[in-house]
């Protein structure tokens, strides 16, 4: 990466802001990857993390890379991108220009993204794969071999309108489908390096968990981390259990607010973890008369999956916001919003 500037925290904050912007106006046409394009980012980084040649800014740089790595799908027929079952010849035409469709529509700085990682995403370690193009092994750009893990990964473990017959893989099945890519399509050495992060991080969060516990974990934990950084740069240093001593609470409250919806956050989730970083008392989401019983059962039930908590609330206000991954606060603790199913209510999963 020789011969490209450093990002500072400022610039930083401002072009991802501006990777959001573009990832979040694009909900509607494309809303698989809205969601998918966070995870490909956090799990690119977290690989990328563990190698050495990523310093701050390479990382900075593969982050919002990997935020925009299927950008180029906001120019192709949202029915080719929802449709079940093989593509025809014109439509795989355009699912194949996707990425060089994001490199010319760039919604951020050409400097602050990594072409070459975008550009080689779907390209394979044995040359297989798309574009046109003799470049495979170590030769291909280790960001496009990064990204392309994280891809294959995200995409086993989530729901995929052209999987009908099997939605989503668990992460171990994803895994040995991993394994047996390696080589192939995807560069063996970041596929073990991936396997041990994975086990790594179940470690972390407390054992052999699910991807989703790794998943959720991360991102409550990482979002939490952001806005402590964050809060560090406004007031400076400061006392977890108490880091305001006497401010005025509005004025840093809604800094941090804004600074946080400008990176992953919409608005009410940017609320619940700047409340709870800054120990101010936290706003419940759900109001009493919003609930209403399950069927089947008396209330709300809770129950472990894997090693995080889940649990199921059935809402009478459709109005209520309860978007996937949003951070809510349900019972005065933080959960996140992981699955909403409607019906004749709307019954929601929380998971912390
Ligand atoms: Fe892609």
């Amino acid at each position: 990466m020789g011969g490209w500037s450093t990002i500072s925290d400022d610039e930083f904050e401002r072009v991802k802001g501006l990777a959001e912007d573009a990832r979040k106006a694009c909900e509607d046409h494309d809303p698989v990857t809205f969601h998918h394009s966070v995870r490909v980012a956090h799990w690119s980084v977290l690989l990328a993390s563990r190698l050495v040649g990523f310093g701050l800014s390479r990382l900075r740089r593969l982050e919002i890379t990997a935020m925009l790595h299927d950008y180029g799908k906001n120019f192709v027929d949202p029915k080719v991108l929802a449709k079940s079952g093989p593509l025809d010849e014109a439509e795989w035409f355009q699912m194949r220009n996707h990425p060089e469709l994001g490199i010319t529509h760039l919604p951020v700085p050409l400097d602050y993204v990594a072409h070459e990682g975008i550009r080689w995403h779907h390209k394979y370690y044995n040359g297989g794969g798309y574009p046109e193009g003799d470049v495979k092994g170590v030769d291909l750009p280790l960001e496009a071999r990064l990204i392309s893990v994280a891809d294959v990964f995200d995409a086993l473990t989530s729901k995929r309108p052209y999987r009908v017959e099997h939605p989503a893989f668990t992460p171990s099945e994803a895994l040995d489908i991993m394994r047996n890519m390696s080589g192939r399509q995807l560069d063996p050495s970041l596929v073990s390096l991936f396997d041990a992060v994975y086990k790594g991080e179940c470690e972390r969060v407390g054992g052999a968990a699910g991807a989703q516990t790794m998943q959720l974990m991360s991102i409550l934990g990482v979002e939490i981390q952001r806005a402590r950084d964050i809060l560090k740069r406004i007031i400076g240093s400061f006392d977890l259990r108490n880091p305001l001593r006497g401010r005025v609470a509005e004025p840093v409250l809604n800094e941090l607010i804004a600074k946080l919806e400008r990176t992953n956050l919409d608005r009410g989730s940017a609320e619940n973890i700047a409340r709870s970083v800054l120990a101010l008392p936290l706003k419940e989401t759900f109001a009493p008369d919003d609930l209403e019983p399950l069927r089947g059962s008396a209330g709300p039930t809770g129950a472990m999956v894997g090693h995080h908590f889940e649990v199921r609330l059935a809402l009478r206000n459709r109005e209520r916001d309860t978007s996937y991954l949003k951070v809510v606060v349900y019972k005065g603790r933080l959960w996140l919003c992981i699955s909403e199913t409607t019906d004749d209510a709307i019954e929601v999963r929380l998971a912390r």
